[in-house]
C-alpha cells in the first residue's frame, strides 16, 4: 500500500519497531543483519545502537553478507578516499540484490547526510533501499516500516537535535565500550565537514552519562572511551550542566578496576583544569590525544584553528611539567592548500620537540563545501607526498626512542585480543596506550594484566607475563 503511505506523516518510531517486529516474527527463519560502520569511533557507536533497534526489531547478526536480509552500511565523508570506499562497496553488492531483491540495504552516516552523496545513491544506485544520514538512530524504524508497506526507496537526510536516551547498543566488544557524551561540532576548521554532516554541539545531560558508565562497569567493561568531536566544550549548551573536568571527576567516583579515554580534544578549549583531572583521576589512562594538524602560524590561522603553534605547546608543556614522559598523540594534515615548505619543517619542528608517541597523519582531501575548498593550492601532488613520507620517517625515528623508555618496566596492560601477525600472542594497550604483544591464554582478553617489557620497536612493545 505505498500511495497510501504519508512520508511525512510516519507513525512515532516506537510503533514502527513493533510493527516491524511483528513482520520479522512472521517469517519463517529469523532474517539476519549485516552492519557495517566506516570512519571514526563516535560513527561505530552510533553503528552500535543502530544495531540495538535491529535486534529490536527482531534481526539477528552475521558477518557473512551473503547471508543478510537486511545490509546496513553506515558511512564517513571525511576524506574522498572515505567516500570511495563507500561507493566501491555499493557497487560490489549489486548482484546480491538482483539475486534477492527481498534483500533490504540501507546507507547512513556522514557522507549519506550530504545531499549530493543521497542523490548520487538515488541516482546511480537503485539497489539501495533507505539512505538515512548522521541522524539513522532516531530514523531507521520509521524507514524500515516504510519499506515494509512497499515503499521502494525512503530517505531522510535531515540532522534533527534530539538525543535520543535509553537506545540500547549491540556492542562490539564485551570489555571496551564506547560512550558518546556529545554530538555535533560548533568549530568550522576549514578543512572539514564533520561541521556540515552532524550539525552544532549538543551534550548529553551528565546523570545519563554517569548511570550508562555506572552500568558498563558493573556489567564487566573495562575499559570506557568518552566520544566527542571537542569533548573540552562538553556541557557549554547544558543548563545546570557540568563542564567535561567535572564530568571526569565525577565519573572517577565510580568503584571498580577500569580506564577512561576520551577523544578528541581541542586544543583551544585544552584547559589546565582538564589535565590537572586527567593527572588525579585514578580510572584516567594517562595518555592525551592532543591534533595539532599543523605546526606553522599562518596554516592554522587558516585552517580557523584558534591557537597558535606557541599557544599549542605552552599545553604540552604544562602537562610534560607535572609528567614528563606524559604521553601525547596527535593528528597531522599534510598539504593543506598552499603548504610551503617552511610551514611543512614548522610540523616537523612541532614533532621533535613534542616528541609524540603516535601521529595520525592525513594528506589533505578537499570537501566540497568547505571554506578551504575554495581556496588555491599550487603545492603538486608529488611534493605532498614526498612530505608525508618524511613526516612518517620522523615519527618512526621518535616512536622507537620514546618506547625505549618501557624496557625493563613492569606495566599494567588490558589484554584485547590476538595478535593478527604472530597468533600464539595477545595484544594489549597500557595506559599510555602503548600497544604490548606478550604469550598468554585468550581467557586472559578482557581482562588486565602486568606484563614485565623486554624489547621494544616501533610501534609496538614485547614483554611477558608477571602476574594477572
Ligand atoms: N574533532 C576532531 C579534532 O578536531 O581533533 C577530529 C575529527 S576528524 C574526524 C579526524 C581527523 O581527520 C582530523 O583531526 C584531521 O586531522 C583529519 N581531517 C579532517 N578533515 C580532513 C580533510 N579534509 N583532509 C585530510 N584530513 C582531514
Ligand atoms: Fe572537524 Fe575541527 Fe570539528 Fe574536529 S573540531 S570535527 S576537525 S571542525
Ligand atoms: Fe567520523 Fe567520518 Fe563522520 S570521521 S564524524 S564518520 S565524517
Amino acid at each position: 500500500m505505498p500511495e497510501t503511505l504519508d512520508m511525512n506523516h510516519l507513525p512515532s518510531p516506537e510503533f514502527c519497531v513493533q510493527e516491524v517486529r511483528r513482520w520479522t516474527d512472521a517469517m519463517p527463519q529469523q532474517p539476519l543483519a549485516y552492519v557495517h560502520s566506516f570512519g571514526c569511533q563516535l560513527n561505530v557507536a552510533d553503528g552500535e545502537k543502530l544495531s540495538g533497534i535491529l535486534k529490536q526489531m527482531g534481526y539477528g547478526f552475521t558477518g557473512d553478507i551473503a547471508k543478510a536480509s537486511l545490509i546496513l552500511y553506515n558511512t564517513c565523508a571525511v576524506r574522498e578516499n572515505a567516500e570511495d570506499r563507500v561507493f566501491g562497496t555499493l557497487g560490489s553488492i549489486k548482484k546480491l540484490k538482483r539475486e534477492n531483491p527481498a534483500l533490504i540495504i540501507c546507507v547512513t552516516g556522514c557522507m549519506t547526510a550530504q545531499q549530493q552523496a543521497a542523490d548520487k545513491i538515488r541516482e546511480s544506485y537503485r539497489h539501495v533501499d533507505i539512505v538515512l544520514g548522521t541522524s539513522a538512530v532516531s530514523r531507521l524504524a520509521q524507514m524500515l516500516y516504510a519499506v515494509m508497506h512497499g515503499k521502494k526507496y525512503a530517505q531522510d537526510i535531515e540532522i534533527y537535535t534530539d538525543i535520543p536516551e535509553g537506545q540500547e547498543a549491540v556492542r562490539e566488544s564485551s570489555f571496551k565500550a564506547s560512550v558518546p557524551i556529545m554530538f555535533g561540532c560548533n568549530n568550522f576548521c576549514t578543512y572539514c565537514i564533520v561541521p556540515y554532516v552532524r550539525g552544532r554541539e549538543r551534550s548529553r545531560r551528565p546523570e545519563h552519562i554517569i548511570a550508562e558508565v555506572r552500568e558498563l562497569v558493573q556489567q564487566g567493561y573495562r575499559e570506557i572511551m568518552l566520544l566527542g568531536q571537542n569533548v573540552n566544550s562538553y556541557g557549554r549548551d547544558l543548563e545546570n550542566g557540568m563542564d567535561f573536568p567535572a564530568l571526569l571527576r565525577e565519573l572517577d567516583k565510580i568503584e571498580g578496576e577500569f580506564w577512561i579515554r576520551f577523544m578528541s580534544s581541542h586544543p583551544k578549549d585544552a584547559t589546565p583544569e582538564m589535565m590537572d583531572a586527567i593527572l588525579a583521576c585514578r580510572h584516567l589512562a594517562k595518555h592525551l590525544h592532543l591534533p595539532v594538524q599543523s605546526g606553522s602560524d599562518d596554516i592554522l590561522r587558516r585552517m580557523n584553528r584558534r591557537y597558535t603553534v606557541s599557544q599549542y605547546l605552552e599545553k604540552v608543556r604544562y602537562i610534560r611539567s607535572r609528567d614528563p614522559e606524559f604521553s601525547l598523540t596527535t593528528d597531522l594534515i599534510v598539504g593543506f592548500p598552499d603548504e610551503t615548505a617552511e610551514d611543512f619543517e614548522g610540523t616537523l619542528a612541532v614533532m621533535r620537540e613534542v616528541r609524540y608517541d603516535n601521529v595520525y597523519s592525513f594528506i589533505y582531501s578537499k570537501r566540497t563545501g568547505t571554506k578551504a575548498a575554495e581556496m588555491p593550492d599550487a603545492t603538486t601532488d608529488a611534493e605532498k607526498s614526498e612530505r608525508m613520507q618524511r613526516l612518517l620517517a620522523l615519527q618512526r625515528e621518535i616512536s622507537v626512542e620514546n618506547n625505549r623508555r618501557f624496557l625493563g618496566r613492569t606495566i599494567r596492560v588490558l589484554a584485547d585480543g590476538q595478535s593478527r601477525k604472530r597468533p600464539e600472542l595477545l595484544t594489549g594497550r597500557s595506559t599510555e596506550n602503548m600497544l604490548v604483544e606478550f604469550a598468554g591464554t585468550p581467557e586472559l582478553i578482557g581482562t588486565f594484566v602486568n606484563i614485565r617489557i623486554t624489547e621494544t620497536h616501533n610501534g609496538l612493545v614485547t614483554g611477558e607475563l608477571v602476574s594477572v
